[in-house]
């Protein structure tokens, strides 16, 4: 994130010299290395493409860098002294490895975002500034100092913080629990990962909702998961669709977000999850609930978790603080039977020793205080308003052109796109006009779709965001 000193002295295209063979000394960029494009800096820096080749010309004058036409410019083999056959092949390094990178498209939204810090950001998934109860922490954080040991902890996540959500747990998820029975995760995230990577093996069928959370797809797939989509409805995934592909493929988990579903705000119906957990129990098979957004039901009283209806063990219960309080704290959990949760936190101890203890101790702080219930409340009724903003904006942009179900709950709004038109295109029009969402296409396999986070762009973006969005939309129904 370096950036220019516009009102320096230097010329800028030298502080871009100079920056490039500082981070080319660094070994950022080993010798050999491909340099990214002059117009991909120029866009990245926010500067003239003319001004970026005045800088590759500087440094391919000082012999750093050498460019050669149609293969694109390259960090000089010999000039560091460097001997070309000892530099490492790191490119087929990071092409490497059994952990597939994120889809294109997401990766496109982050490279956006990146780039242009002010797109409206109607693709990330979590809360804006003014949604997190950051002076509720700053206040916990100045008067609770933290005095404890500072060592590692225990890996399944710190005591208090456990504690603090078996209370939780009972009062707002009806989940009965005990602390032994809890692990602590850096996010919902860490606890999908977790149980692909220490539950199941290569080549095992699971059965996951089709649309669902796109960032656990690759996930799937670096796990060598065979993967199995369950079609979502109005009340979400059909228990007797379960059955048949246990028959015919012999799944060994089911995979399902059932409050307020990512991407499609669905509530999975209360009949359906009575047969859900008969149809469980019938084949002795794990459910895994990723239960991030149920208290953000809008009017306060969110759908009861499967968890709290399980009575044999069948399932999996992850929760997350990300939605409903501030997801750059990274505190999740799962609630499992003990011998799950230790053998998960057994490859904790492996993987990281565990979370930091601070932020669990803030957690834990924040879930007892008295800051909690009001912030719920705020945050429930902002999120609605936010809802019938977007919802209003698509009205009267788009008339006719897309169609939804407003959630009454979550981050986010699924809609039909009434006319034909190229995902990837119309992500482009809309990046070129100053917004980001998310393609529907990467949630499953329909298209046609498009997924606005209402939560994360601020009141004032909305209405302006979709103006931005039918803009682009209309372009490309205009050049058909
Ligand atoms: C359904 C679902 N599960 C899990 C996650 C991961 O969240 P976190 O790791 O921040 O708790 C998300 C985030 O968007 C999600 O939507």
């Amino acid at each position: 994130m370096w950036e220019l000193e516009r009102k320096s002295k230097i010329p800028i295209y030298k502080q871009i010299t100079d920056h490039l063979e500082r981070r080319i000394s660094y070994g950022e960029f080993p010798p050999g290395s491909l340099l990214p494009s002059e117009r991909k800096l120029a866009e990245q820096l926010g500067v003239n493409r003319s001004t970026v080749i005045l800088a590759f010309a500087e440094l391919r004058s000082m012999g750093i860098i050498e460019s050669q036409t149609g293969s694109g410019t390259r960090v000089s083999k010999t000039k560091w002294g460097a001997t070309p056959k000892h530099t490492p092949n790191w490119s087929r390094y990071a092409e490497g490895g059994s952990f597939l990178p994120n889809l294109p498209f997401m990766r496109r939204i982050r490279e956006a975002l990146n780039q242009n810090p002010s797109l409206i950001d109607f693709a990330s998934g979590e809360l804006s500034a003014d949604l997190a109860p950051n002076d509720e922490i700053t206040t916990l954080m100045s008067e609770n100092k933290y005095t404890s040991y500072l060592g590692y902890d225990n890996p399944q996540g710190y005591i208090p913080l456990r504690q603090a959500l078996v209370s939780y747990l009972d009062q707002h998820r009806g989940i009965k629990t005990t602390e032994s029975s809890i692990l602590i995760t850096s996010g919902s995230q860490q606890s999908l990962y977790l149980i692909t990577q220490c539950l199941l093996s290569p080549g095992d069928a699971v059965a996951i909702e089709d649309p669902s959370y796109c960032y656990s797809l690759p996930m799937f797939q670096s796990a060598g998961l065979r993967l199995f989509r369950l079609p979502v409805d109005s009340q979400g995934v059909c228990p007797e669709d379960i059955r048949a592909l246990y028959k015919k493929h012999r799944i060994k988990m089911v995979f399902m977000n059932p409050n307020y579903q990512n991407p499609t705000g669905t509530v999975f119906g209360a009949e359906r999850r009575k047969q859900l957990l008969d149809v469980a129990s019938e084949l002795a098979l794990p459910i895994v609930e990723d239960d991030p957004f149920s208290l953000t039901d809008y009017e306060g009283s969110p759908p009861s978790p499967l968890k709290s209806m399980d009575s044999i063990g069948s399932v999996l219960y992850i929760g997350s603080f990300s939605k409903i309080a501030a997801s750059g704290m990274r505190i999740g959990w799962m609630v499992a039977p003990n011998s799950i949760v230790e053998r998960l936190a057994d490859a904790r101890q492996q993987m990281d020793f565990g979370l930091s203890v601070i932020p669990q101790q803030v957690a834990a702080q924040f879930l007892k205080s008295n800051y909690f219930e009001p912030h719920l409340d705020r945050l429930r009724m902002q999120l609605q308003y936010k809802r019938d903003l977007l919802i209003e904006a698509l009205q009267k942009e788009l008339p006719g052109l897309v169609t939804f179900t407003a959630p009454q709950g979550g981050l986010h709004l699924w809609c039909k796109l009434v006319p034909d038109v190229h995902d990837g295109k119309l992500l482009e029009e809309s990046i070129k006009r100053g917004i980001v969402f998310v393609p529907g296409s990467v949630y499953g396999s329909d298209s046609g779709f498009v997924r606005f986070t209402f939560a994360r762009a601020k009141e004032a973006e909305i209405g302006l965001g979709i103006s931005k969005f039918a803009d682009a939309l209309r372009e490309l129904m205009n050049s058909k």
